[in-house]
């Protein structure tokens, strides 16, 4: 745990907490005492003004709260840009590629330099992006370092409506949707939800809907037998979520990374108090009730509900691999040795950046990619030395 000094809060962070807090509490006195954890999850991180990924806080990279595989290397983004040229040059070249949640900008900007060297810039690259704060942050990050690309790209509030041929691609986006907690018995399912205990926030329980519960039934056949007081969640947004944003691509591919596993690992007797990992300040732990509005709340994502949603919508799974493999396909040696051109010093360090995102024991093997092609058929190179199809 970090030590009292280190997390004090500076005065705008404590009003921020204290406004969020009253705010959350305000909206369970007024839900009868009782809110979801799914509502609670939406409020402490979409909030309007006091979210947060809604306000300002600084989120990603050194003075933020957490770092993702594009903070940690540009190698990353090229190895997904290699990716991406593969599919925009089977779609004939062009088309347009949709980035959610572009946190800094740092990948859209390390694939489109990357495309760019490549020959498959794409026509338009497009940002769904909720926090307005890292909107600009991101139209800083391309003013800086592709001010001869920043035409292409485009910010969206909602997914496009019209149909396009080209992309999607996430990182770390999936884990942000709100989920449902639940405690497990032999014979009955509680939702575990939140009320307010002595002026703080605490888990109440109360008996599961019949929706949750046969969500629950369903989830328990996956993992082995779950002993009584068993505790996980699941994400019940996730398929409507993924057919909203996915509905307009008419032809091409879908990328996804995160951290997962696939249902039967997720859901195993020994993980008995589920995956919540919330970030304040480079620390992650699992109290999604500390300082709301101001620290991050995530979920590992159950990667077959996301194959079941992705087939409903109509995608073929063409791919799913650990990042370390992943990138390893994409031949992030390659990658690593073009950056670094003669500079040893260089390569050097491109290659203990790489290590941290592909050993097992760091991002490597947590974090998963997965790839769904419509209307397309075409081996990738991203996953062609390590198949988890079948695990899922
Ligand atoms: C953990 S950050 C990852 C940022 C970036 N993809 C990266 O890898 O560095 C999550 C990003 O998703 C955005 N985000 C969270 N929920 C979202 C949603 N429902 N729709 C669109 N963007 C979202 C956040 O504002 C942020 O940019």
């Amino acid at each position: 745990m970090a030590s009292q000094r280190e997390l004090v809060l500076n005065d705008s962070q404590a009003q921020h907490c204290a406004r969020m807090h009253e705010y959350l509490v305000g909206q369970i006195t007024a839900a009868d005492g009782w809110l979801s954890f799914e509502r609670f999850m939406d409020m402490a991180l979409y909030t309007p003004g006091m979210g947060y990924y809604s306000a300002g806080a600084h989120k990603l990279g050194a003075g933020g709260d957490f770092t993702t595989a594009p903070e940690v290397s540009r190698v990353f983004g090229a190895c997904v840009a290699r990716q991406c040229a593969e599919i925009l040059s089977a779609l004939g070249g062009g088309g347009s590629i949709l980035e959610i949640g572009a946190g800094s900008g740092r990948l859209a900007a390390d694939i489109l330099l990357r495309l760019e060297t490549l020959g498959e810039l794409p026509d338009r690259y497009w940002i769904l992006e909720i926090s307005a704060d890292l909107r600009e942050r991101q139209r800083r990050h391309f003013a800086r370092y592709l001010p001869h690309l920043q035409g292409r790209v485009h910010w969206l509030d909602q997914p496009p409506e019209e149909s396009f041929d080209g992309l999607i691609l996430a990182n770390e986006v999936l884990d942000a949707l709100p989920v449902t907690r639940f405690r497990w018995y032999s014979g009955r399912v509680e939702e575990l939800g939140v009320v307010v205990d002595d002026g703080g926030f605490a888990w109440g329980p109360r008996p599961a809907s019949a929706a949750v519960t046969e969500a629950c039934r369903r989830l328990a056949q996956a993992g082995g037998a779950w002993d009584d007081g068993y505790v996980s969640e699941y994400c019940p947004r996730l398929s409507a979520w993924t057919h909203s944003v996915t509905h307009s691509l008419r032809t091409g591919a879908a990328l996804w990374f995160d951290y997962g596993l696939p249902r039967s690992q997720y859901y195993l007797p020994e993980r008995h108090d589920g995956t919540l990992l919330c970030h304040f300040r480079h620390r992650a732990h699992n109290d999604p009730f500390l300082y709301p509005g101001l620290q991050d709340i995530t979920a590992w994502v159950d990667y077959t509900l996301l194959a079941e949603a992705s087939r409903a919508a109509g995608f073929t799974l063409a791919g799913f691999t650990t990042q370390s493999f992943f990138l390893a396909g994409l031949k992030v040696d390659h990658e690593m040795r073009t950056m670094a051109g003669d500079d040893a010093t260089e390569f050097a360090r491109l290659a203990n950046q790489a290590r941290q995102l592909m050993l097992p024991g760091e991002m490597g093997e947590r974090f998963k990619a997965m790839a769904w092609l419509r209307g397309l058929d075409l081996p990738l190179s991203g996953f062609a030395l390590q198949d988890l199809r079948h695990t899922l």
